[in-house]
């Protein structure tokens, strides 16, 4: 058996870490034991706050007992059933859950276990769909600069972050991007920045290049997350909207982290009032207790697809432990713990203090720019020069060695806590990060 409280036998040898330095890694392991509520333990016995939920998905607390039980029960009951023409209730039961909880016009649920498998499914639905209507033209995307769409070779090539395509080529051809609706001048604005929906107006552009009749569907995420949190321009999701119905695109919400209460909404189509034709989810969706994704159709979408003879199948597509019943009971039961807990409510209850915190950091250190919303928060730092991404590592490595992870990604200090988190860890967090900031030059 491994001995897990040895960080040097379990993180030596066979284990290739995702986006991961794997020499660094096997030198100083970052190794963690258990986890309840807002703390990691690491296998050196210290607490840690979390102020990551895990990866932007432990959105409930680590160890919801709620969900744990629900895991347990589903394993010793049912371990697995296919999905390719048979289910299980609670499959049924989680996509009628979900749809209770989703913006109205979205009908049906296609489940898949992560948000790549998410990403990757919904520009598949959106090709086939224009297919389905006969108009088959229809085979270009529209992604967004820093948009993170996850790995797969359709996500991948819709994703707005060049370095993560750089080795992997050819991708999708005919894929193109919108701007980034940020600049300078919305430096330090906490929640959507009041200027800047006319970025919405790149879309016309774009089309009118590519010809908006071959276009299937523009993918963005209603605030980008791992590109380093930026908010929507007040209006600027309303504008894409606008500019898609006109032009028969089909509008996909990547929705793999804004999803679940991040933005204070079951989904951010909600806190931001637009309606997409599909939204993308996973992470919080199971608290990231078992692994799930899924795809929120709306009704005209899913309607295009019923029109052809009943015995053939209108999708093409799925995947082994789509709706797996682990996942269903952990989704359920996440379900169940957001309601009780009224964490969309904690949400928009503490994020005023999470903002005014943040932006408190304002002129400590190189900072150079905080931007929050919700319970996001990206503090970018200034490079130091020929040293791109070691500014922000060391501050990263200084907060976890003092007892708050945080997530260092390049220059920019990323934070994302599990919604539970009280007004002392959120003092507890940014006081961290000024220390921090204030040690590393
Ligand atoms: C917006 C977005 N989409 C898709 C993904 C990919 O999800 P996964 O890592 O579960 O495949 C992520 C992951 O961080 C994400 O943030």
């Amino acid at each position: 058996m491994n001995d897990f409280s040895n960080p040097s036998v379990s993180a030596r040898g066979a284990f290739w870490a995702p986006f991961t330095p794997m020499r660094q890694f096997q030198q100083q392991p970052m190794m963690f034991a258990s986890a309840d509520g807002m703390h990691y333990t690491t296998t050196d016995g210290r607490r840690v706050l979390d102020a990551m939920a895990g990866l932007w998905c432990v959105n409930a607390g680590h160890g919801q007992p709620k969900i744990v039980e629900a895991i347990r029960e589903a394993a010793g009951r049912l371990d697995f059933v296919s999905s390719f023409k048979m289910s299980h209730p609670q499959a049924l039961e989680m996509a009628e859950r979900l749809i209770d909880i989703s913006p109205a016009g979205m009908e049906q649920v296609f489940f898949t276990n992560s948000g790549s498998e998410a990403v990757d499914t919904a520009l598949k639905i959106a090709r086939a769909y224009h297919q389905a209507r006969g108009d088959c033209r229809r085979t270009k995307f529209i992604g967004r600069a820093k948009g993170y769409h996850g790995m797969g070779f359709g996500g991948l090539s819709v994703s707005g972050i060049g370095r993560q395509k750089r080795d992997f080529g050819p991708l999708l051809g005919e894929v193109s991007h919108l701007p980034l609706p940020y600049d300078a001048g919305m430096r330090f604005s906490v929640g959507q920045p009041q200027q800047g929906a006319s970025y919405a107006d790149a879309l016309t552009q774009l089309l009118d290049i590519q010809d908006p009749s071959t276009v299937a569907a523009v993918i963005v995420e209603p605030v980008t997350g791992s590109g380093g949190v930026y908010a929507p321009p007040q209006g600027y999701l309303q504008r894409l909207r606008e500019i898609c119905t006109r032009h028969g695109v089909l509008l996909i919400f990547d929705e793999v982290i804004t999803g679940f209460g991040r933005v204070g909404a079951p989904f951010a189509a909600q806190a931001f009032g637009v309606l997409p034709d599909l939204i993308t989810t996973a992470k919080g969706l199971t608290n990231g207790a078992v692994p799930m994704g899924g795809v929120l159709v709306s009704g005209a979408v899913y309607e295009a697809f019923m029109a052809g003879p009943q015995n053939v199948i209108e999708l093409m597509h799925g995947y082994t432990y789509s709706a797996h019943p682990l996942a269903c009971a952990a989704g359920l039961a996440t379900l169940e713990v957001h309601r009780e807990l009224g964490i969309n409510q904690h949400v928009n209850a503490v994020s005023g203090l999470w903002q005014s915190t943040a932006l408190a950091l304002q002129g400590i250190g190189a900072v150079l720019d905080v931007r929050a919303i919700g319970l996001l928060c990206a503090v970018e730092l200034e490079p130091r020069p020929g040293f791109p991404g070691a500014r922000g590592s060391e501050v990263a490595q200084w907060c976890f060695d003092n007892g708050v992870l945080v997530r260092g990604s390049g220059d920019t200090i990323v934070i994302s806590p599990p919604l539970v988190i009280s007004p002392q860890e959120i003092a507890q967090v940014f006081e961290t990060l000024a220390t921090a900031l204030k040690h590393v030059a």
